[in-house]
């Protein structure tokens, strides 16, 4: 079988160095040994409220990211969801083949619906559904993604099994996630025991792919910190979240690994961290974000590159759907006889 990649990104709001380091720096590594798709999911977007022209700038920009990353365009498939209505259509087919209890369990949904589920959208409710049809349009094999997608990855493997249950077929591969990396975990500069994220309302928690070097610089500056010297050794990380972040990031941006970095810094004041830090997050992000300020400057491109995912997406798509339709018992269209 051929092993093929699916990964996606929301296009919803400031791409930032979690992102990044958990997501797309990734997936450039994984493009020499699979197939891949890379998918800006924005039907997964509306499943909360997005002013229609944010939604807009914000594919672009995603899709911008990815491409100043160096993910080949050319050699691999970057596209955004809704031009591919096959995500929709075997989305409604897995909502049939999911159960409540299932996407009840989900803690992302729990999370995002808040204290007022009554108010949250059935999309959002759903979301997993359509995460899975993502990936298994394609019959993806692996999956890249940070620790807050597992739960969801689970999910689409019970999907799929369910599917060939029912339908005594093997329609489906059963997806793997691939959890890479050093940093799957990049929590905000501003509480270590946080996810870095988009939705947070301080600026100075994340660092944002579009910040320029001296904003970066000040944001680590800033980055909270606690009173001690840094460990000496990986265990004394523990019980300081803040410490663990910032040499977890540091270990991430400078290609090292965590305990080569605790060893770096071992006894040393945060600050002489928080300086290297600086240096090797501004030597590796600011010839992407160069990149991507190029493009977000020639929109022409940018469309060009999702318009041609989008056909070559569709193309791999017809084959599976037509496959479960059949599987489902579906009627194919015949053509007109005369
Ligand atoms: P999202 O921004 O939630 O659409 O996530 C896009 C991708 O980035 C997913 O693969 C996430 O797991 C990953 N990601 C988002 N935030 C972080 C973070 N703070 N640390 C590591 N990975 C993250
Ligand atoms: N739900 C993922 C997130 O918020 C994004 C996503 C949508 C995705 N479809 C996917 C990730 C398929 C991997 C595979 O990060």
């Amino acid at each position: 079988m051929t092993e093929r990649i699916f990964s996606g990104v929301q296009p919803t709001g400031n791409l930032h160095l979690g992102n990044y380091l958990g997501a797309i720096r990734n997936w450039v590594a994984l493009q020499n040994d699979f197939e891949c798709l890379f998918c800006v999911v924005d039907l997964h977007a509306i499943t909360v409220w997005q002013d229609p022209a944010k939604l807009r700038s914000s594919t672009r920009e995603v899709a911008a990211a990815m491409i100043a990353a160096g993910i080949d365009p050319k050699k691999h498939i970057i596209f955004n969801q809704s031009q591919v209505p096959g995500h929709a259509e075997l989305a409604w087919i897995f909502n049939c083949v999911a159960r409540m209890g299932w996407l009840g369990r989900m803690t992302q949904f729990k999370e995002k619906a808040g204290k007022d589920r009554e108010n949250a959208s059935v999309g959002l409710f759903a979301y997993p559904n359509l995460m899975a049809a993502d990936i298994l349009l394609y019959k993806g094999t692996h999956v890249p993604v940070g620790e807050d997608q597992k739960q969801h990855l689970e999910l689409a493997r019970d999907i799929a099994h369910k599917f060939n249950n029912d339908f005594k077929t093997e329609t489906f591969p059963i997806p793997e996630p691939l959890i890479l990396g050093t940093a799957t975990r990049v929590m905000s500069l501003k509480d270590g025991t946080a996810k870095m994220s988009k939705s947070d309302p301080s600026d100075l928690s994340r660092i944002n792919m579009t910040d320029d070097a001296d904003t970066i610089a000040r944001k680590i500056r800033k980055a909270k910190t606690d009173p001690d010297l840094l460990p000496d050794n990986r265990a004394g990380l523990d019980a300081r979240p803040e410490a663990r972040n910032l040499i977890g990031i540091y270990a991430a941006l400078a290609d090292t690994t965590v305990d080569a970095a605790v060893e770096e810094f071992a006894g040393q004041q945060f600050s002489a961290l928080k300086e290297r830090l600086s240096e090797v997050a501004v030597a590796n992000l600011s010839p992407i974000q160069d990149e991507y300020r190029r493009l977000l400057d020639d929109k022409a491109t940018i469309d060009d590159v999702l318009a041609d995912g989008a056909e070559r997406a569709c193309a791999l798509s017809e084959p599976v759907l037509r496959e479960v339709h059949d599987v489902i018992g579906f009627l194919r269209p015949k053509r007109k006889r005369g």
